[in-house]
């Protein structure tokens, strides 16, 4: 089978910049795909994050630290962009306006004013291929409960509940980074840094919440600088969020949750789902096992757990009777871009895209809604009109 091969460019070599070049230089993991990302050239503001690159991956042929040099240069087809959420609006909209396919980290913009500049510089330039990087949803267990949603196997909904959780802020002697303050990750806090991943799969499903009561947190109020000194944590750690959503047959409570400090909580992404018909869960907690309950009327009421085999939308050369890890979502996720940019949406070899720029913009009315929920004390109403 021929391949075609995408020329990438990374801007932002730091920890997700890396977890690209990893995915790339594992593509031989896949079976069966007609095209491959080749990363040719990257940038970082940071020498020593280019220098990485220089030494680990063989495809890089050219390293800049202006992200414009990068944009110019005529062997990058695409750009994978990982930067610091106040860059995304500014460095998105250059890329798009280069007429390179970008995938974007999350939240896709600081704010909504910051995410309608690049929603802008899209309808602009249609020709473009822009997706927003969210993994979890690859997963074999997320995948399968996907499945079930869209197949219609949960009949009523009861209520939902999505959440990511991490625990290493509990330790009030880690540092500060660009993370906890609001110039660089934005107003939104853990929203911003979680909740899309929590969002993909609701917004996926067509459950866009009419309306949000939020509860946000500021739990640890300092942090050392790293020179001795403390410094304020600004951002807020932990996001509840009681949403109310109305589809057109339906309506249900959906309950989001973002936390920075979990106790216990590694990197904990779930989704859980109660319906009249089907119950079902999956936890990266227990990357392996998928918990559902089918129910007929008069029936028993048992949850039934099973280790998923490693069935993932692209093929692997891994046994079913393997786990499947964070670094496979990754890789599966990067195929589903590259398959994407390689054959055009009607033509991929699995039908589940990598998030949208409108389920990222739906990201951010949840989460502008829910800043003004916080202020307010209200249940905030939430516009999905155009
Ligand atoms: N999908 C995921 O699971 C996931 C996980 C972590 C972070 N992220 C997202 O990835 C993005 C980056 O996060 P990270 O954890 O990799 O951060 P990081 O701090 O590890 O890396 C960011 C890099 O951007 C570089 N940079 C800063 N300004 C620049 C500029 N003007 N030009 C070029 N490079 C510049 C920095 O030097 C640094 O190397 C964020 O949007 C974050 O939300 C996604």
């Amino acid at each position: 089978m021929s391949r075609r091969t995408i020329g990438f460019g990374v801007i932002g070599c730091g920890l997700m910049g890396k977890e690209f070049a990893s995915a790339a230089a594992r593509w031989l993991h896949l079976e069966g795909v007609d095209f491959e990302p080749r990363i040719v050239a990257v940038c970082d503001a940071n020498p020593a994050a280019t220098e990485w690159f220089r030494r680990q991956v063989p495809s890089v042929e050219r390293t800049y630290d202006d992200y414009r040099e990068l944009l110019a240069d005529s062997g990058v087809d695409a750009v994978y962009c990982a930067v610091p959420h106040h860059l995304h609006a500014q460095i998105y909209v250059d890329i798009i306006e280069a007429g390179k396919h970008l995938l974007g980290e999350k939240p896709f913009g600081v704010d909504a004013e910051a995410n309608a500049r690049i929603n802008a510089a899209l309808e602009a330039n249609p020709g473009v291929i822009v997706r927003c990087s969210s993994e979890f949803p690859f997963y074999p267990g997320a995948h399968q409960i996907a499945q079930w949603v869209q197949e219609g196997k949960f009949g009523r909904i009861i209520e939902a509940e999505a959440g990511f959780w991490h625990s290493s802020d509990l330790d009030p002697n880690k540092p500060i980074n660009w993370k906890r303050r609001v110039a660089t990750n934005g107003e939104y806090g853990c929203m911003g840094d979680l909740g899309m991943h929590v969002l993909h799969l609701p917004l996926r499903f067509g459950w866009k919440p009419s309306s949000v009561r939020a509860l946000l947190s500021k739990i640890v109020p300092e942090r050392p600088d790293g020179s001795g000194a403390m410094v304020p944590c600004e951002t807020w750690d932990n996001a509840i969020l009681a949403c109310d959503v109305r589809t057109a047959d339906q309506q249900f409570p959906l309950m989001l949750s973002t936390k920075r400090i979990a106790p216990g909580h590694a990197n904990t992404w779930f989704i859980r789902i109660q319906g009249t018909a089907l119950s079902a869960e999956f936890s990266t907690k227990n990357p392996k096992q998928v918990s559902s309950l089918p129910y007929a009327p008069g029936g028993q009421q048992a949850w039934h757990t099973v280790d998923a085999p490693y069935k993932s939308a692209y093929a692997t050369i891994t046994g079913g009777i393997f786990e499947f890890g964070f670094s496979d979502s990754i890789l599966q996720m990067w195929a589903a871009f590259c398959d994407e940019l390689a054959n055009g949406a009607d033509g991929m070899r699995q039908p589940f895209r990598c998030a949208t720029p409108e389920e990222a913009r739906g990201s951010h009315r949840v989460f502008t809604a829910a800043l003004e929920s916080e202020r307010t004390g209200a249940t905030v109403p939430i516009d999905w009109r155009e």
